[in-house]
């Protein structure tokens, strides 16, 4: 099937009550984990790629991969989605590229670490939603500012600087119409974003369940929510690697955030952990190797089981055949119609 319209994911998402992992890729075989795992667990899907992705694989190179992703895995509904799209052109250029969703993170300043005016984001947004929705694409926006710099995709806050006001959220989903909505809630991006578990000081549920309340029928996006496994962490540091002692967002926190109103996880960082730590692995134990496969294989393998995991937890395995996807052609009807009602 076609790469299909993230809205149309994240509304069954909404109906089934369940989440939707968004995995981070850059290259053949992290789409092939992502893949593999989606169809053993039977789960639907949304591949993102930062602007960082798209440069590392000079774009072309991973769009086509995801065009053999949809010939090969026909019963997986999948969308392609630009994450952290820092400026109007950089959304703009992956809609035209093809792309079925695109976030356009107005909270920061195309620089993608000073943070923006109210005024700037919504001018922004609105521009990405009337280009995105003309074509049937999705559109994610961003109110509040992610903690972390280290990927150029957060201010280089603490995580609590900059919360999600719930009164500034509604304001801004009525005066851009995104369809999902990123939240700041004391999340970061990478592996270090607490020194210890977090707790309702750290991690802010409770502002999470009050935007909820406040707008019951947007689809909350959690970035940062890689969990940090302690496991993929000792991986990496029994073979030689030097991670500091550091937590992630538990497992259960993110249940919760399901429950209220979260419909995509943005994961990347424990797929990256799990990458490294099977290469360290095979090279710390077999030294005489040098054919890439014998790393990359396992590496693939270590993605698959963390991305297969997160599936089940986060509710979205089972559901790959529940719907038949819709064409963007009719996603851009409906958004024409929704408008003009
Ligand atoms: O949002 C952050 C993702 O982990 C992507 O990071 O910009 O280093 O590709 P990146
Ligand atoms: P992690 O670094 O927690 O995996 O977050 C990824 C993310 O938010 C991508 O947008
Ligand atoms: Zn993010």
């Amino acid at each position: 099937m076609p790469l299909v319209s993230m809205r149309q994911l994240l509304d069954e998402a909404a109906k089934g009550g369940y989440g939707v992992g968004a995995f981070n890729v850059n290259n053949m075989e992290q789409i092939q984990a992502i893949m593999e795992a989606a169809r053993e667990t039977k789960s639907p899907v949304i591949v993102q790629a930062s602007r960082g992705a798209r440069s590392y694989s000079q774009d072309r190179f991973l769009y086509h991969l995801m065009l053999a992703a949809t010939e090969l895995y026909p019963e997986t509904p999948m969308a392609l989605h630009q994450d952290h799209g820092n400026s109007v052109e950089t959304c703009k250029s992956a809609i035209a590229m093809g792309f079925t969703s695109v976030m356009m993170d107005g909270s920061l300043m195309p620089d993608g670490k000073t943070p923006s005016t109210f005024e700037y984001n919504v001018k922004a947004t609105r521009e990405i939603v009337e280009a995105a929705h003309a074509k049937g694409v999705t559109v994610e926006g961003e109110i509040g500012v992610l903690g972390g710099i280290e990927d150029g995709h957060g201010a280089g806050l603490d995580g609590l600087s900059h919360l999600t006001d719930p009164d500034q959220a509604a304001e801004f989903v009525r005066l851009t119409g995104v369809d999902a909505l990123a939240i700041a809630i004391g999340t970061s991006h990478g592996a270090y974003k607490f020194t210890k578990k977090p707790t309702g000081e750290t991690l802010k549920m409770d502002r999470l369940i009050e935007i909820h309340k406040r707008l019951p029928n947007t689809h909350l996006v959690m970035h940062g929510s890689s969990s940090v496994p302690k496991e993929l962490q000792d991986i990496i540091n029994q073979y030689g690697g030097k991670l500091k002692p550091t937590w992630g967002v538990p497992v259960e926190e993110i249940q919760l955030g399901i429950k209220n109103g979260v419909r995509k996880v943005n994961v990347d960082t424990d797929c990256r952990l799990a990458i490294t730590g099977a290469i360290r692995k095979v090279f710390a134990e077999k030294p005489e190797e040098f054919d890439p496969r014998s790393y990359l294989k396992p590496a693939r393998e270590a993605m698959k089981k963390v991305v297969a995991l997160r599936m089940t937890q986060f509710g979205q395995a089972g559901h790959a055949g529940d719907y038949t996807p819709l064409p963007l052609e009719e996603m851009a009807k409906r958004y024409r119609e929704h408008a003009a009602a």
